[in-house]
């Protein structure tokens, strides 16, 4: 059953709420990248360090407060075992510098990258702008990466164990280098994913940035293909999932959902950021004065979480129960989680909400599933995917 942190002891949850909440409550303050740059270079050390006495110790802490284990919270999807469905998305530990150690956090899984094959400094700062108010973040990042050869190093360095031995499973993400020509883009994106092969439980063709100018036409389903073709005849070319963005047409996604089928793609990860401005169009950036409509870059977060599901929904809808989907954008509760999976998401990732709610978001959202398991009388997780079940609240009398 479920570990928890002794009566007293301060909660990961609580430390979080009383040092990083503050800030992360106005637009202004300290830079939102550099706070992520900084928390990532403490979880690089841990993660290097994690067998160390002292490091393992908080570690150990750590894991106790934020993991749930529970056998019906597992699934195995395309040949990986998940622990739990709830994973943190791409974009936050791009180089894998945390990889070892990303299960203690409680995750059931985590997508590092997105990885290029040539490392790239990505955009102009600033880049990435909190929008408190929204529970929401805008970000032009570009793919800022180390690059390809780098991240094996970053990977190797850590020691992580084998491959389908991992206490969390490790996606990879990839994406175009920008340099190079988007007819060249097949190229590119095998390079990488040949070399990265091996450690990739999972691998993502993230055909869905809005940041690299051009990569949004490779989800036009000749190009897709063409893509999808080449990368999965490499030898050992792990399981293969394509993410995609929220601002396709409906017609577009159907025929994602039907590439996917005919392709044997391993699933879809819906969804990127959006260029849509969601009703936000007229919010000003405190730290350039202009209005989401004037700014370039991908909208996270809340205002995302409709849109988001829809997508969900329709790619259910086209491709049916056999191919598994992940849901992300704008889950920041038990209860949006929930939504996304009875919808029809398999797995939810995390980003911007983990962002704002701090860490025990992630037990927070297990709990729930327990108990909306126990509500609906359900015996495992994967019979809620695509159920339609809603939300049972306090008022629901708890079956015995
Ligand atoms: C992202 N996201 C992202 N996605 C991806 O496939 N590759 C990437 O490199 C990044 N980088 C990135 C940076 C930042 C700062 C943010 C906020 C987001 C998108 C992310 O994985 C996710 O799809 C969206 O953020 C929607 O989920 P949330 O944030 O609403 O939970």
């Amino acid at each position: 059953m479920a570990p928890s942190p002794s009566a007293g002891s301060i909660t990961s949850g609580a430390f979080y709420r009383r040092w990083l909440a503050p800030m992360l409550s106005r637009d202004e303050g300290m830079d939102a990248e550099q706070l992520s740059r900084m928390a990532l270079a403490a979880l690089a050390q841990a993660s290097l360090r994690r067998r160390w006495p002292g490091v393992s110790t908080v570690l150990a802490g750590l894991a106790m407060d934020l993991q749930r284990r529970d056998l019906r919270l597992e699934q195995v999807l395309f040949g990986c075992r998940f622990v739990n469905p709830v994973g943190l998305a791409a974009g936050f530990d791009k180089n894998g510098v945390a990889a070892g150690i990303w299960d203690q956090f409680g995750f059931g899984f985590a997508e590092v990258g997105t990885v290029t094959w040539h490392g790239q400094p990505g955009n102009p700062r600033p880049r990435l702008f909190r929008l408190a108010e929204e529970q929401a973040a805008l970000n032009r990042m570009g793919f800022n990466n180390d690059g390809a050869e780098a991240l094996l190093r970053t990977l190797n360095r850590q020691v992580l164990p084998a491959r389908g031995q991992r206490p969390a499973v490790l996606g990879i993400n990839f994406g175009k280098s920008k340099i190079t020509p988007l007819d060249l883009a097949p190229d590119d994106y095998a390079s990488s994913l040949e070399l990265l092969a091996p450690l990739a439980d999972y691998a993502v063709i993230n055909v869905s940035s809005p940041n690299t100018p051009g990569l949004r036409d490779l989800q036009d389903t000749t190009q897709l293909r063409r893509l999808v073709e080449r990368l999965r005849r490499l030898a050992g070319c792990p399981p293969l999932l394509v993410k995609i963005a929220p601002d396709l047409e409906d017609e577009s996604i159907d025929g994602i959902a039907r590439l996917a089928f005919e392709e044997g793609l391993a699933g879809v990860i819906a969804v990127n950021t959006s260029l849509d401005r969601l009703g936000l169009e007229r919010r000003r950036l405190v730290q350039t004065g202009r209005t989401l409509a004037e700014e370039p870059g991908g909208l996270s977060g809340v205002p995302l979480r409709q849109r988001a599901i829809e997508v969900i929904r329709r790619l259910r809808a086209g491709a049916g129960p056999a191919l598994p989907l992940i849901g992300v954008g704008g889950i920041d509760s038990p209860e949006s989680a929930w939504e996304r999976i009875t919808a029809g998401a398999s797995l939810i990732q995390l980003y911007t909400g983990w962002i704002f709610q701090g860490p025990d978001l992630v037990p927070r959202i297990l709990e729930g599933f327990q108990q909306q398991l126990d509500r609906h009388g359900l015996r495992t997780v994967s019979e809620a995917v695509g159920s339609g079940l809603a939300w049972r609240g306090e008022d629901w009398p708890e079956s015995g």
